[in-house]
């Protein structure tokens, strides 16, 4: 372990407890805090146009046989005709609620007004990611929640970024999993900046989480970012999800790169059980690895990592893109605030825990959740598809009211954390940046 590593679990160690409060803002002017922290590199693919995927590899890669199959619903996406009873019967339809359907359609379909008349308008009831109207609806074209560093949970450490567990996360409706990951003794592990200051484990673990999830909730659509922190072949990252059992669910997509009028609905998806895209910001091939998509040629991003709260809606990375390339693919919304710490060798960018109330409020503080959604939609004429955010249960349940706001849905759901086990205490494990600095004078007075 070196020095840093050392210290840094020294001071991690001793800076929780303390409350959350107006002056650790205060205190942590005397860190440095630049409006924008350098964005991380690699090289980014760039296409001219699309191609079509190779689809040979599909069925040894992501295939399963027998038994070890999941099910998935089956039925129709888009069930048109005015079909009678019987030759509807029994069929699942999954779209948007407003759209007229076929009658005679049964539990997932309201049958009251269908007995009579073929004109009548029965409306799908299944949900599709918690809203009937999303069934109809592309992927992309949906606002939906990121858990920034998913799995960077551990109590006490300073370095977390939410409170709530994965399999929490999924069921208050979090439906991407992000976060940083680490190639370290020849295995993938999620570690926040160094195994030493949080490792939340392999990789495969978590992953093993997210498939248990999936499987026993079959009218969701998931998605998975991966960091590639090392820039490691994106060979290393195949053992990890296939190990996990996602394979039989993993959506490889017929066109390189997919633009936003590419993507299925989610009622496809769902119907073809092929649920859960993998992205990987650096170093994806989809040409060897098809289920393992490049993120900067599908999405981009506002700036990363911001430090300023006016969370400006600017296209970040990848770098350069000219407008008609801004618009045929979604984006993501980075809505976590970081102050930067400056450990002689080593950056650190830790969540602003003083501000973090008002930086996931759906109201119209300077800095809220909803005023950024707001502000990139004005921007850029639709809203972001992900609105990435720390803490996502500070709020209780406020990010994924901007969400539906986003959406046009309204949201009604419990949140957050109640359907798992998490910390009772965890509001009051938020480490106060008093603290931090205080420990920081303290490593600084050592050295
Ligand atoms: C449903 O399918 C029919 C026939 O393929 C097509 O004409 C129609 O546009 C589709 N409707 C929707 C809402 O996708
Ligand atoms: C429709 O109802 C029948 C009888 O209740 C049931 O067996 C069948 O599973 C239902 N179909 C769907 C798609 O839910
Ligand atoms: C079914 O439709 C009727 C009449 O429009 C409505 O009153 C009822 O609430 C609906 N039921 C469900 C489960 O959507
Ligand atoms: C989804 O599509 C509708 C209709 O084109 C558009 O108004 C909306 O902004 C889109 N939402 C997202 C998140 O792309
Ligand atoms: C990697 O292996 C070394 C040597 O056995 C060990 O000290 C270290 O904790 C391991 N790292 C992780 C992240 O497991
Ligand atoms: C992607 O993989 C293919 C097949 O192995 C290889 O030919 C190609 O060079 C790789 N592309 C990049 C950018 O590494
Ligand atoms: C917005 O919500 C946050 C968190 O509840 C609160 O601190 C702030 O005062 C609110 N701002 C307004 C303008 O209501
Ligand atoms: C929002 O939803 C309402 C109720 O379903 C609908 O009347 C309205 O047209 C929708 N607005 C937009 C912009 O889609």
């Amino acid at each position: 372990m070196q020095w840093h590593s050392f210290f840094l679990a020294a001071f991690l160690a001793v800076s929780v407890g303390g409350q959350s409060s107006a002056t650790d803002s205060t205190t942590a002017t005397s860190l440095r805090t630049p409006t924008y922290v350098a964005p991380p590199t690699g090289s980014y693919a760039s296409y001219t146009g699309q191609v079509t995927a190779d689809t040979s590899a599909r069925s040894s890669t992501s295939s399963c046989s027998g038994s070890s199959c999941p099910s998935s619903p089956t039925g129709s996406q888009n069930a048109t005709g005015t079909g009678s009873s019987s030759s509807t019967t029994n069929t699942l339809l999954l779209q948007g609620s407003n759209t007229p359907v076929p009658t005679g359609m049964n539990t997932t379909t309201n049958m009251t007004a269908s007995s009579t008349s073929s004109s009548a308008v029965p409306t799908n009831t299944q949900p599709c990611n918690n809203y009937p109207e999303f069934c109809s609806k592309r992927y992309m074209n949906v606002t939906e929640v990121c858990a920034h560093n998913s799995a960077f949970t551990t109590p006490n450490n300073a370095a977390r970024n939410q409170d709530v567990v994965i399999l929490g996360q999924l069921n208050d409706g979090i439906r991407m999993i992000q976060g940083e990951t680490q190639y370290v003794n020849d295995t993938i592990y999620s570690c926040h900046t160094s195994c030493d200051l949080l490792n939340a484990g392999t990789l495969e673990a978590e992953l093993t989480t997210v498939r248990r999830w999936v499987a026993a909730h079959p009218y969701d659509v998931i998605t998975i970012l991966l960091v590639n922190t090392d820039r490691v072949d994106v060979n290393k990252y195949t053992a990890p999800i296939m190990d996990a059992g996602l394979g039989p669910y993993l959506y490889e997509p017929p066109k390189i790169p997919m633009h936003r009028d590419d993507w299925p609905t989610y009622g496809e998806m769902i119907l073809s059980g092929k649920r859960v895209v993998v992205f990987m910001d650096y170093n994806a091939n989809q040409t060897e690895v098809p289920y393992v998509l490049d993120q900067f040629s599908q999405m981009w991003e506002t700036p990363f990592s911001p430090t300023d709260i006016n969370f400006p809606c600017d296209q970040q990375r990848p770098p350069g893109l000219n407008a008609e390339q801004q618009d045929l693919v979604p984006y993501l919304a980075n809505h976590n605030l970081n102050v930067e710490i400056n450990l002689g060798s080593f950056d650190l960018l830790i969540p602003n825990f003083a501000q973090i109330g008002v930086v996931n409020a759906n109201n119209d503080s300077t800095g809220s959740l909803l005023n950024m959604a707001n502000d990139c939609t004005a921007m850029w004429g639709r809203p972001p598809a992900w609105l990435l955010v720390d803490f996502y249960d500070v709020g209780d349940g406020s990010v994924f009211e901007v969400a539906a706001k986003m959406n046009n849905v309204t949201y009604s759901r419990p949140c957050c954390g109640q359907t798992t086990s998490v910390s009772a205490a965890s509001g009051l494990l938020k480490p106060s940046l008093s603290l931090v600095a205080g420990a920081l004078g303290l490593l600084f007075a050592l050295q």
